[in-house]
């Protein structure tokens, strides 16, 4: 299917596009406890990645790919990489925040229908890529972009999306047989949702909440905070 969604050039954006694009911006989440197993149909799915595949990249290099991720022998050995990771990071918590952090579910790898791997080529375009020359990690934040540009297709078609990052980076590459130089940067559980809530997951469990932007305001320099 084609990425029928695109505006003709130049179309304004009138102001229930405006409200449509914040209520979808705002309502994003990130999803661990709510998947449905129902499968997320193919044209849905499509425009998702055409959607991803239309994110900014630095040169036009469009570094990504996207490893869909259905087998569930190998969906089985990821969750045993995030099982141990996730192990290893409650370690690094003490008292009361290790308890709290054993309490919380950060991942939906088994639950979601679909796992999506969005892997960088680091050595896409080549050895001089247009706008890499003096931040080669430039093709990673591209490759971000095409991430967010995913989640917020997905809001926009009433999927929710979990990103799990507590998993050993080498470890998923090896599940996943990356070649050389091809890294993952995100790990998402993909799936149709009971319920969008209202805030971060993490600020309804009292792990972390929202500061003021106020606080990440500066006036010209770092030495001049605003708020
Ligand atoms: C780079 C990145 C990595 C993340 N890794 C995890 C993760 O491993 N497990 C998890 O439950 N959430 C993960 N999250 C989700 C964040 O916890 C979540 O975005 C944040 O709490 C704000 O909630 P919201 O996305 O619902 O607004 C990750 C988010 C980002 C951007």
């Amino acid at each position: 299917m084609s990425h029928t969604k695109q505006t003709e050039p130049q179309a304004d954006i009138d102001e229930l596009a405006r409200e449509h694009f914040y209520q979808v911006l705002y309502g994003r989440r990130d999803v661990r406890n709510q998947f449905l197993p129902d499968p997320v149909p193919d044209d849905v799915l499509t425009n998702i990645l055409h959607a991803a595949h239309h994110a900014p990249s630095v040169g036009l290099s469009q570094p990504w790919n996207f490893i869909l991720i259905r087998n569930p022998e190998l969906r089985n050995q990821i969750y045993s990489a995030f099982c141990q990771a996730n192990d290893e990071a409650a370690q690094m918590f003490e008292g009361d925040r290790r308890s709290q952090y054993q309490s919380l579910k950060l991942q939906g790898i088994l639950d979601a229908p679909l796992n999506v791997c969005i892997t960088c080529d680091r050595n896409r375009g080549g050895p001089v890529v247009l706008g890499k020359t003096h931040q080669p990690e430039m093709d990673l934040y591209s490759t971000v972009c095409a991430v967010q540009n995913f989640w917020l297709s997905a809001r926009a078609e009433n999927v929710g999306v979990g990103w799990v990052s507590i998993i050993n980076k080498n470890k998923l590459a090896g599940l996943l047989k990356l070649p050389e130089g091809v890294v993952p940067v995100a790990y998402l559980c993909v799936g149709y949702v009971s319920e969008f809530l209202t805030k971060p997951e993490l600020e309804l469990s009292n792990w972390e909440k929202r500061k003021q932007l106020e606080e990440m305001i500066f006036d010209d320099t770092w030495a001049n905070r605003k708020g």
